[in-house]
């Protein structure tokens, strides 16, 4: 191949010499900044592979004269963090819940504490954001079975319901039904009144005669309107929101068989700041009285 290095008449530029089927290529010097950035990127790749880790080795690497290493700055900050919420737990321990609620910064460290550990332990149960399900309740509504000051809430988690804990809520609504207190037609009647005091369609003289049978059996736990009782967690029953169901087979299910439903003691199992955190999340989560 003829290398011939000429002038190009038409830039001004010498060519390479190189010819290819009578097309010959300019030798056009790399841009200036071009070239800058270049020898900077390299001067940078030098600078960095001799303070920080970089090159491979064989069954290890090179380590860098500064020493630093992702592992150690991830465990400082995740110690710097432990230390800043010891801080705020200590705070959240010693304060009363009246107190956490005052104070803006414990609020809301408590609140992002409790939702976590509600996350983790409540919300099989009581779903996200304590929206509940059939059988276990809104947390997020202000419908309450046991109350739901903060201290009410509170005594409810620490202690939990119908279960072993000497401090557990506890009450049994009778199994009319199973246990022969009311007959299959008296359940069908006071099922009927149940409906009516939540408005609910149901044939006035059933719900006539049901009334009657709700005043002897129900009333002592419902209330006499059916308003229920906190003391008992003996649900209302006239607004219209369930735990098991309003419907008329539902109400006769609940009625032979009873529910009474449990929950765990929580204070075997989580810290008494824990518990504190998870009843100011339950109780900022809408129906807090
Ligand atoms: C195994 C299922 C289960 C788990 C887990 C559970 N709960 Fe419950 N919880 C229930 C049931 C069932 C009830 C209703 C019991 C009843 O009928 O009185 C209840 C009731 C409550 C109540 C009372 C609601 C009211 O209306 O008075 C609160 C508050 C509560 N739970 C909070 C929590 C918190 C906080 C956690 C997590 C630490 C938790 N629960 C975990 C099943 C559960
Ligand atoms: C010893 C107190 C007590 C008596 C008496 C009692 N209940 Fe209850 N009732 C409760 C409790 C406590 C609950 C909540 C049970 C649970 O959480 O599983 C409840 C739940 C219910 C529910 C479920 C509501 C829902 O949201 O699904 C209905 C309906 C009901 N009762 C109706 C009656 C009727 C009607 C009578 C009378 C025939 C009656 N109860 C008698 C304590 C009582």
């Amino acid at each position: 191949m003829p290398t011939k290095r000429e002038k190009d008449a038409v830039t001004g530029r010498e060519t390479t010499g190189h010819e290819w089927d009578g097309i010959r290529e300019l030798d056009t010097p790399l841009p200036k900044w071009w070239l800058y950035v270049f020898y900077a990127c390299i001067a940078f790749a030098v600078v960095y592979s001799v303070l920080y880790p970089s090159i491979p080795l064989i069954s290890t690497h090179t380590r860098g004269i500064l020493g630093y290493t992702n592992r150690d700055a991830l465990t400082r900050s995740t110690a710097e963090a432990a230390t800043q919420q010891a801080k705020f737990r200590d705070r959240v321990r010693d304060a009363s819940l009246e107190d956490i609620r005052k104070d803006p910064d414990l609020l809301a460290f408590a609140e992002t504490g409790g939702r976590s550990a509600f996350n983790e332990n409540c919300a099989p149960c009581h779903r996200t954001g304590g929206a509940g399900a059939k059988g276990y309740p809104n947390l997020a509504d202000d419908d309450w079975l046991w109350g739901g000051t903060l201290a009410a809430i509170h005594q409810t988690i620490a202690h939990g319901i119908r279960n072993a804990d000497p401090d557990s809520r506890q009450s049994q609504m009778p199994r009319f039904g199973a246990d022969g207190l009311l007959t299959p037609p008296q359940i069908s009647d006071v099922a009927d009144y149940v409906m009516s005091l939540s408005h609910q369609p149901a044939p006035a003289d059933a719900a006539r005669r049901g009334s009657k049978i709700f005043a002897e059996n129900c009333a002592p736990c419902h209330g006499e309107h059916g308003t229920g009782n906190q003391e008992l967690g003996a649900k209302n029953l006239t607004d219209g929101i369930w735990l098991y169901g309003g419907d008329k087979a539902t109400l006769v299910e609940t009625l032979t068989y009873a529910r009474n439903s449990s929950m765990p003691s929580w204070s075997a199992r989580l810290d008494p700041t824990t518990i504190k955190m998870l009843a100011i999340y339950v109780h900022s989560l809408g129906g807090g009285q």
